[in-house]
């Protein structure tokens, strides 16, 4: 439970206090409607949640690339937030990230998955269907800021091999220029 995960250059770790600032910085960055700081560290003590974030440890100073967070209710795991450092998207890290939280969640219960996304928010659905959620519903009007509708994906059953493979198939993740 909550343990780190090393894939060749990256990180995968529980996210701690001293993080909060980092996480905050790369959700502004990320979304056009941010959690405040304070929703983060209400996130750490929330006994349902699990907190992760994704660092390169071999660089100085250990720099935050990612961060996600997912609620397990029941037999559920619900994708609350998950944001990747633009510099580093189209890695495959935002799904290697998906695959260590699903397969925690698993460990601890969950068996299926939920979320919502952005109607408009191509790379997360291609993230999601590259996933296998499939589109169960709609929730109209669903961001305050826009009014944009979110799509409801849902993951059917978490298979514990198809996301141990993914990260099998990413074991010595490169990120470029590190050395
Ligand atoms: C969505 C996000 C997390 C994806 O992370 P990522 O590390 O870039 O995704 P990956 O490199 O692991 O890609 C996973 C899959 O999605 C596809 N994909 C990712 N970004 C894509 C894009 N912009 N356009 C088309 N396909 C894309 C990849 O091709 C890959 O497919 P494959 O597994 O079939 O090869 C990232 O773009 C991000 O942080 N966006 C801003 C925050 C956000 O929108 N979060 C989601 C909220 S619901």
């Amino acid at each position: 439970m909550m343990q780190p995960r090393i894939l060749g250059d990256i990180r995968i770790r529980a996210m701690g206090i001293a993080d909060v600032l980092a996480v905050t910085d790369l959700d502004q960055k990320a979304f056009s409607l941010p959690w405040p700081q304070r929703a983060f560290e209400n996130e750490l003590t929330n006994p349902m949640a699990r907190t992760w974030v994704v660092d390169l440890p071999n660089v100085e100073n250990q720099p935050l690339i990612a961060s996600m967070i997912i609620w397990l209710i029941l037999d559920e795991a619900h994708i609350a937030t998950i944001a990747l450092h633009e510099q580093y998207r189209r890695h495959g890290i935002g799904k290697v990230l998906l695959a260590h939280a699903l397969l925690d969640a698993y460990d601890e219960g969950a068996r299926c998955s939920l979320l919502e996304v952005r109607r408009s928010n191509e790379a997360a659905l291609a993230l999601y269907r590259s996933a296998g959620f499939v589109e169960v519903g709609v929730r109209k009007k669903y961001y305050s800021d826009n009014r944009e509708d979110a799509l409801l994906m849902n993951l059917d059953e978490i298979k514990p091999e198809v996301w141990q493979s993914v990260l099998s198939n990413n074991s010595q993740m490169k990120v470029e220029g590190i050395e």
